[in-house]
């Protein structure tokens, strides 16, 4: 049976299990699921984690920071292939949007889900920008 947990952080969780969900969605691909301390410290210092649990399985994930009034940043969202399009992604986000509440929630689009986001009735912000670490500003 499914069952759908919201946590204040992700340290609780067994990080074996968080990296193992990431590989096992594909997410892990674009996330550093080799480096340890980096994925603890991803969990440690999200404060607003959604799971999904089938059973004792770790079937879904969808790890943001809030400042539960303005703006969600939700940074991974990861759902099992085993258990892809069964509604859990659309629901992680759903569980989200209302914990963060009354927070808009934000997120960039990995390329396999370009298509999912509108799919599932989010608008499309044409004016995102971002700035990595080793990029310098003019
Ligand atoms: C993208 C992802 C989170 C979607 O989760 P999911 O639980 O499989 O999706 P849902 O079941 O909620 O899908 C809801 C709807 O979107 C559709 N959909 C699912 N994945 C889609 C995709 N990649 N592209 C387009 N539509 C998609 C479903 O068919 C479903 O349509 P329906 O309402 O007509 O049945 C999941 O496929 C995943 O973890 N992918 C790999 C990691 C990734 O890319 N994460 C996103 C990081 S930004």
């Amino acid at each position: 049976m499914l069952r759908y947990e919201v946590h204040a952080t992700g340290a609780q969780l067994p990080l074996d299990d968080v990296i193992e969900l990431y590989r096992a969605s594909t997410l892990g691909e674009r996330r550093p699921v080799d480096d340890q301390p980096r994925m603890r410290l991803l969990m440690e210092k999200a404060n607003l984690v959604v799971t999904a649990h089938d059973d004792a399985l770790l079937v879904g994930l969808a790890r943001s920071l809030s400042d539960y009034c303005y703006a969600t940043y939700l940074s991974c969202l990861a759902v099992r292939q085993s258990h892809q399009r069964k509604g859990i992604g659309r629901e992680l986000i759903r569980r989200t949007q209302l914990a963060g509440s009354p927070a808009t929630l934000i997120l960039l689009a990995a390329p396999k889900a370009v298509d999912y986001y509108p799919r599932i009735g989010m608008q499309q912000h044409l004016s995102c920008w971002t700035l990595k670490p080793d990029e310098i500003l003019l």
